[in-house]
């Protein structure tokens, strides 16, 4: 789909995506490339960065890819490190890394529940600290009056309850919290915004077609005010937005994409 927005609105940015050789991560990695970014991507699987770069390459993207895991310190590091190496600098942060499967509370262990939160909400901490010094104002690369952004990809999973997703819920609530308290440090010490979005069911996605079948059967009309699956495009959509300077103003908020399916009840 075409987008509404001139190629140019985020011209000479340089953007590193967590979870970005995939899914929704994928999907912000193109149409910030599209709209004039250079994209590194940090992710576990070699292959899906490799693919994911090469396609990026073909568009005529300027793009990178580095392998890491954002529950290591180091590689959060290392990566961050790596991306200012390659491109000069850094200015948008994207964390979009992110860890699921459906389960009964009673059935999942501590484990399993740190396992989501190290990923979600550490892996979320952790990237926004090591990458704190280049997307300051005045770090290298970067004016001394205007400081970077931040985009913390949520969910609306803990706004109410979410069956079986009681790790996501916990680790997504963190992420809405940090993406809060940041917004508030950062934006007043070193002009960095920090925002959020918080996707619906979006076609083509690991949360939809594995952890979501049950919103999406013939009984939803009366649950979905839209009634329509969201689509990869409408979250990088809101994304560039964000990231755009027509976002200047906007900070501290998590953006619901959802159709406004979370607002909504069954009819009685
Ligand atoms: C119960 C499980 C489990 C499952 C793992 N665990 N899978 N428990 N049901 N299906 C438990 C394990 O038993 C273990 O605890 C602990 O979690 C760690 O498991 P590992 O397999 O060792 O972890 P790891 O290899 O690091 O894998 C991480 C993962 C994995 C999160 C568990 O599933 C993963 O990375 N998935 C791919 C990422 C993904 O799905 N991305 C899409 C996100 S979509 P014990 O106690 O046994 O040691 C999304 C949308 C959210 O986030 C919103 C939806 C609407």
């Amino acid at each position: 789909m075409e987008s509404p927005f001139k190629p140019d609105i985020l011209k000479g940015k340089v953007a590193l995506l967590t979870g970005g050789g995939s899914g929704i991560g994928f999907e912000i990695s193109t149409q910030f490339g599209k709209h004039g970014a250079s994209i590194a991507i940090m992710g576990r699987r070699k292959n899906v960065i490799d693919d994911a770069v090469s396609a990026l390459r073909s568009l005529g993207i300027p793009a990178v890819g580095f392998e890491g895991d954002v529950r290591r310190r180091e590689d959060a590091e290392r990566v961050v490190e790596a991306t200012v190496k390659h491109f000069g600098k850094l200015d948008i942060l994207v964390n979009a890394a992110a860890g699921n499967f459906l389960v009964a509370a009673e059935d999942l262990s501590p484990n399993g529940f740190k396992t989501v939160l190290d990923i979600d909400s550490v892996g979320t901490f952790t990237m926004c600290h090591e990458a704190l010094k280049y997307l300051k104002k005045g770090a290298p690369g970067r004016s001394s009056s205007t400081g970077g952004f931040i985009l913390n990809i949520s969910a609306t999973l803990h706004y109410t309850a979410s069956w079986y997703q009681i790790h996501v819920s916990a680790a997504k609530a963190a992420v809405d919290a940090m993406t809060r308290n940041l917004a508030l440090e950062w934006g007043t010490d070193y002009d960095i915004r920090v925002n959020g979005i918080a996707p619906g069911p979006i076609s083509d996605t690991t949360g939809l077609s594995k952890l979501l079948p049950q919103e999406i059967n013939h009984n939803s009309r009366d649950k979905m005010p839209l009634y329509k699956v969201g689509e990869k495009w409408d979250i990088a959509m809101a994304s560039v937005y964000l990231a755009s300077y027509a976002g200047k103003y906007i900070n501290g908020t998590t953006m619901p994409v959802d159709g406004g399916l979370w607002l909504s009840q069954p009819r009685h």
